[in-house]
């Protein structure tokens, strides 16, 4: 057996996979990662362009990040999370500049899932209520809590679920059942909708809204005109928090530090990861408010974890915002965005498959139906038994295009360093996958 077969041999023994049935895994050996691209034990060459799991956004390999590592390594890799040092508390004060300016302080937790969860118990001390609003299109994480806050089918191994947890429907636009005139009336529907059902509800025990402000995975849903704004009044109206997860959408992702900056909107919580340390090492977090982070002046945060503010992942958020600025990658996503918009819509007019494309920054979707008319998505809802989308994904792989998705949706998310050629090369494989597609459906 080589050494490249010993290792995939070793991993499917040993390893269990994420979200899988355990007996039809191939996984991949990765022997080297640079910049846009990886590379396996063959030296096939892959387009990362989904940034792996939308988080390695500065590219893979940054000497910058990675010297900040191996520094803080030298220093002290671990440290209490009592403790103040250099890296949490530059990383802490460089947070709070880039976020929205009502934010004041932040807690730091291990990734999105902990944060969301975090998230929760913090909405809950400081209002006092219990009852937390999600939205069905969603993902949260994978933990009990933030699994129970997610709405689509990986929540449903946590269920029963938790008490008070309430889902709402997303303007998912596309799939609406109604034709609305524009953007606008869209999005005082959906809202009117919510203020209703958070009447219903009991408006004196709602604690929070949490949403993705653009739904990641579940289909790069972007609020309509008015959407955010909207909501923002709703949760004031009835003094319950506005939770925006930015843990997918943040740092650059959709050509601003946070996506809720698009439509400045202020939330009262955002929560982060990914994007903190383009996954380097894991580092996640929960931004509060100035009228949170004072009623924790006088009362207790019972919020605590091991490795919460841990030193390497500091260090490497620290050098990572850096490598942003230093950059320009946000710009470079506002830029590039324009780009892959354009060419999405090319992709869309030119495909039968293609129904939609949704697309802000770096961070898109295109969605697969059986008919454009009709919209009939090409896989049915949590319901791909015959494996359609993996085997179009294992296409676009085979082509050297990497990406994942998610029910009908495949997500095109590259890192923000990506440039205008790499783009056109990259799409154009997925041009030629999808003539395959228009195929199969014809
Ligand atoms: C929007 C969103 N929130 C939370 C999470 C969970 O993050 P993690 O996997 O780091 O726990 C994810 C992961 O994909 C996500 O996309």
């Amino acid at each position: 057996m080589s050494d490249v077969e010993n290792i995939k041999q070793l991993d499917l023994d040993n390893n269990l996979h994420s979200w899988s049935k355990q007996g039809d895994l191939n996984p991949e050996v990765i022997t080297k990662a640079e910049g846009i691209y990886f590379w396996n034990e063959e030296g096939k060459k892959f387009f990362d362009m989904s940034s792996q799991l939308v988080n390695v956004n500065i590219g893979h390999g940054n000497s910058k990040v990675i010297a900040a590592i191996k520094d803080q390594a030298d220093k002290f890799p671990y440290m209490g999370p009592g403790t103040a040092f250099a890296a949490k508390s530059k990383l802490a004060a460089k947070l709070i500049e880039i976020a929205p300016d009502n934010m004041e302080k932040v807690f730091f937790t291990i990734g999105g899932a902990e944060s969301n969860e975090n998230a929760i118990k913090i909405a809950k001390m400081f209002t006092g209520r219990h009852k937390i609003f999600s939205r069905y299109r969603s993902y949260h994480g994978a933990t009990y809590g933030a699994s129970n806050l997610s709405g689509e089918p990986r929540r449903f191994v946590s269920e029963p679920g938790i008490p008070g947890f309430v889902k709402f429907f997303d303007p998912y636009l596309y799939r609406s059942p109604i034709d609305f005139a524009s953007e606008k009336e869209a999005a005082q529907y959906y809202l009117n909708q919510l203020r209703e059902q958070i009447i219903y509800e009991g408006r004196a025990s709602v604690a929070a809204v949490v949403i993705e402000t653009v739904t990641g995975s579940n289909g790069v849903i972007i609020p309509p005109d008015g959407y955010l704004k909207g909501l923002r009044k709703i949760c004031d109206e009835f003094n319950i928090l506005l939770i925006c997860d930015e843990v997918m959408a943040g740092f650059g992702r959709t050509g601003e530090w946070f996506a809720c900056d698009n439509w400045d909107v202020k939330p009262d919580i955002i929560t982060f990861a990914k994007g903190i340390t383009s996954g380097y090492v894991p580092l996640g977090g929960v931004l509060v408010s100035s009228e949170i982070a004072e009623y924790f002046n006088e009362e207790k945060l019972m919020c605590g974890l091991t490795y919460s503010g841990h030193p390497m992942g500091c260090a490497a958020g620290l050098a990572t915002l850096e490598v942003y600025e230093e950059e320009n990658l946000i710009e470079n996503s506002r830029n590039m965005g324009k780009v892959l918009g354009e060419k999405l819509e090319a992709i869309k007019d030119q495909h039968s498959s293609v129904g939609d494309v949704r697309y802000i920054g770096l961070f898109s979707a295109v969605e697969l139906v059986k008919d454009k008319k009709t919209r009939e998505p090409l896989t049915e809802y949590d319901n791909d038994q015959e494996g359609i989308m993996a085997g179009i994904l294992k296409k676009l792989k085979n082509a050297g295009f990497s990406t994942y998705f998610h029910e009908n949706i495949l997500i095109v998310a590259p890192p923000l360093i990506i440039k205008e050629e790499e783009l056109a090369v990259g799409l154009q494989i997925l041009d030629d996958v999808l003539n395959e597609v228009d195929l199969m459906i014809a």
